[in-house]
């Protein structure tokens, strides 16, 4: 660049764009109450998708939100954007002025996103502001060559070569709906003259909407020229309908496990394997088929989870084994520990170290300390138990009273022996032995037995002359 820079002039290069995300629609074809920019892919919203390309590739960005507004405003995390309303939504092109203020002043590319492409990557988005810089073009935009192109804005080309124009699939003959060549949505506009450029759109008569295909057009017959720039047909991919989302959704995942893949987490069956964009897994960890991991899970490296499992807004170590079929939520698990098969861990359990839990154990805003084990059949609830304990089968804690929750404290190397009921509030002593079949209604101080038993009744030949009682009378 020559010359002297003006005041407020900002260097060139991709780092100068101002970007428009375009979010304001209803998305009537999804049939939702929620506003279409918000329903998530792989656990996150489609739009924050876009806006995370938007954020890497220019830190200008203004997002025009309009149907849903002050929900779309609640859910984005993203911070650093600026809000537009669209207060009717009137059009592509109608949207997009609304966020004249921005570009009213500014020297450089305009890059126009779409709230509702979700799977474009950064890099297609700087390919796009490269061909665009220098080029002399008015317009960029990406296009992609598609199996079926119903529904997109179709590319028609002159005998050239040349694109022409943008026609909507409403307004397509029989041979524009043949064209393979679609309109991604993804723009690269001058600045300059742009809030002129879109005041001049007509209002499309069957719609009445603004276009903002028709920009091409317009900027065509002012002796302008635009340019298509094609692209990977995943990354153009817009969400109207369920079923477009149930295709991304497909997209993101293969994705995301390709990504693990490639950084050492070994997917036995990537096909049946979800995993949330959220989440995070350490190396040598082995998904096997039908695993689910959602939200906020981390696993830590060295782990294997058998199949289908479902664990969501969860904490694991390193080299925790995860048996076939559990259901594990906002739980912490360290490492070694080993949970399942048919294990449930719901909100606010903690398995600390070699903590064993398995079959049919339910654990809920429970702490099991370093190497204690509840192998088979019990529920555990409201309870902090120590280190070393053993916990026999059947037992339970009973924590509720019909009217609130009380606590169970099991101390460090308590053996509870199986079908127990443990009555809240109640607390054992370190190194105590509970008898089997015991209902704890009190505490019991370290290093003792409690044991509550009915005395034992045996009648002999008692079920004998039962038998023949019976055969006499009939
Ligand atoms: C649009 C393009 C079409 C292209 C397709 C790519 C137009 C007229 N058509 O069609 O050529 O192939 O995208 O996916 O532009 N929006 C607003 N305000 C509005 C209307 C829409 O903010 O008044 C937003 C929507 O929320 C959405 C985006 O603009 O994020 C695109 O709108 P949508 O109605 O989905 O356009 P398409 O029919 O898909
Ligand atoms: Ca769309």
């Amino acid at each position: 660049m020559s010359g002297p820079l003006r005041p407020g002039t900002r260097l060139p290069g991709a780092g100068q764009a101002l970007t428009i995300v375009l979010a304001a629609g209803q998305g009537t074809r999804m049939k939702s109450r929620k506003p279409k920019v918000l329903h998530p892919l792989a656990g996150k919203p489609m739009l924050e998708y876009v806006l995370e390309v938007a954020a890497k590739v220019s830190s200008n960005v203004v997002v025009v939100i309009g149907h849903g507004a002050e929900e779309i405003r609640g859910a984005i995390k993203q911070a650093n954007v600026n809000w537009v309303v669209q207060e009717k939504q009137l059009g592509t092109a109608h949207a997009t002025l609304q966020a004249g203020p921005f570009f009213e002043e500014h020297r450089g590319p305009v890059l126009v996103l779409s709230g509702d492409v979700p799977l474009l990557k950064e890099e297609t988005v700087r390919r796009l502001l490269n061909a665009h810089e220098g080029s002399g073009t008015r317009i960029s935009f990406l296009s992609a060559q598609v199996e079926d192109p119903t529904g997109y804005g179709r590319i028609v080309r002159g005998a050239g070569g040349g694109v022409l124009r943008i026609v909507e699939e409403n307004d397509a003959t029989p041979d524009e709906k043949a064209l393979a060549e679609i309109n991604a949505g993804i723009y690269c506009f001058e600045g300059r003259g742009l809030a002129t450029l879109l005041s001049s759109i007509p209002c499309n008569d069957a719609k009445g909407e603004y276009y903002l295909t028709e920009a091409v057009s317009l900027v065509l017959a002012s002796g302008g020229t635009v340019q298509a720039l094609e692209t990977d047909p995943v990354e153009t991919l817009g969400i109207n309908s369920r079923l477009d989302l149930s295709q991304a959704e497909a997209l993101i995942r293969r994705r995301i496990n390709q990504e693990h893949m490639r950084r050492g987490v070994t997917l036995l069956d990537p096909s049946t394997t979800y995993i949330d964009v959220t989440v995070e897994i350490g190396q040598d960890t082995v998904l096997y088929p039908n695993t689910y991991l959602l939200g906020r899970t981390r696993l830590g490296e060295d782990c294997t989870i058998l199949p289908g499992s479902l664990i969501v807004d969860s904490e694991v170590g390193q080299s925790v084994r995860i048996g076939a079929a559990c259901v594990i939520e906002e739980a912490r698990i360290a490492d070694r520990a080993m949970v399942g098969p048919f294990s449930h861990l719901r909100p606010e359990s903690v398995l600390e170290e070699e903590v064993h839990v398995g079959n049919f154990v339910e654990v809920k805003k429970s702490t099991l300390g370093r190497g204690t084990k509840a192998n088979h059949l019990s529920y555990i609830g409201d309870a902090i138990v120590g280190k070393g304990v053993n916990i026999g089968a059947g037992t339970i804690t009973c924590n509720y009273d019909g009217i609130s929750k009380h606590q169970t404290i099991i101390e460090d190397d308590v053996f509870v022996g199986s079908d127990t009921q443990l009555v809240a509030p109640v607390t054992v002593g370190q190194g105590s032995i509970i008898g089997a079949g015991t209902t704890l209604t009190k505490n019991v101080p370290p290093q003792a037995l409690a044991l509550s038993r009915a005395p034992l009744v045996v009648k002999e030949s008692w079920a004998k002359r039962k038998l023949q009682k019976r055969e006499t009378t009939e």
